[in-house]
């Protein structure tokens, strides 16, 4: 008797698949209120600093699931922004989204295939670790390529990816690569990233001009990750762990921020020709 000869098994497919497992998931251990309040923290204050003050027509935000696990990026989005549209693989993550936030515009859609976003859609794209969870390094190249696409003339682009130069994001993405079910440690899939150096060329070969650089996260993560299981962010020690976190951000001044920071951060331009 024949067989019929085995499907080649679509990557993208396989990925989404990973994370639709994820959000099917209880996924609320991941949501711990002090870390996501000093996650969210963070990246509005570098937003804030990085984008000076500036209105955007229109943002686009790479995934959801800080929207899912807290407070997210949105309310900040719409407050410089007179649309925000948001994106995530897993059809799960968008409709808890969308549950938790109902300005938000959010669809499901792979950020290496947009074929539902024309191009020159947004003046502002905000990619804070979605492009470090490629099976394929090549992908990074190619979602980069599409968030070029999607950016106006004139247009940003604020990225940030697991900077492997941090020895415990190193060894953390390491052990991912070998250990692929989750754990406490490695909660979802962790896939290939760049050091900041391979990042820009990238970058720049996707049509971007790089503005800025630099590192974010320089709290020593797993202790404080998992310090922060024990207070209430709204509590005084809560409130006092939370201004120790973010004081951690001088090592940023030192030499050694590379090796510290948990993630590389990038603001680039789409020239106006
Ligand atoms: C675990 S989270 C980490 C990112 C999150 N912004 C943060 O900083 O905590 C990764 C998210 O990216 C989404 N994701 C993974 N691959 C994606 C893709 N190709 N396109 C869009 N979203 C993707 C996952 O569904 C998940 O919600």
């Amino acid at each position: 008797m024949s067989q019929d000869p085995p499907i080649p098994r679509d990557p993208a497919a396989a990925g989404q698949e990973r994370w639709d497992t994820m959000a099917s998931e209880d996924i609320t251990g991941l949501s711990l209120p002090l870390w996501r309040r000093f996650c969210d923290q963070l990246h509005v204050w570098i937003l804030r600093e990085w984008t000076g003050g500036t209105r955007f027509a229109s943002a686009f935000k790479t995934d959801l699931f800080d929207e899912v696990v807290g407070a997210g990026l949105v309310d900040w989005l719409l407050s410089v922004s007179d649309r925000v549209e948001g994106i995530d693989v897993a059809a799960g993550i968008v409709e808890q989204a969308l549950q938790k936030h109902a300005e938000l515009r959010a669809r499901q859609a792979d950020v290496r295939q947009l074929v539902e976003h024309p191009s020159g859609s947004f003046d502002l794209v905000v990619s804070n670790s979605t492009l470090d969870h490629f099976d394929d390094q090549r992908d990074l190249a190619v979602a980069l390529a599409e968030l070029s696409r999607i950016l106006v003339p004139g247009g940003l682009l604020f990225l940030t990816l697991d900077n492997p130069r941090n020895p415990v994001v190193g060894l953390r993405n390491r052990l991912a690569s070998r250990w692929t079910a989750p754990g406490p440690l490695i909660p979802y899939f962790m896939g290939h990233t760049v050091p900041l150096s391979a990042l820009i060329p990238l970058v720049t070969a996707a049509g971007l001009q790089v503005e800025r650089t630099g590192y974010l996260m320089h709290v020593p993560r797993v202790l404080f990750l998992h310090a922060s299981r024990w207070f209430s962010p709204d509590s005084r020690p809560g409130q006092s762990l939370l201004h120790f976190m973010q004081g951690c951000e001088m090592l940023d001044h030192l030499p050694t921020r590379a090796w510290t920071g948990h993630f590389s951060v990038v603001l680039a331009r789409k020239p106006t020709k």
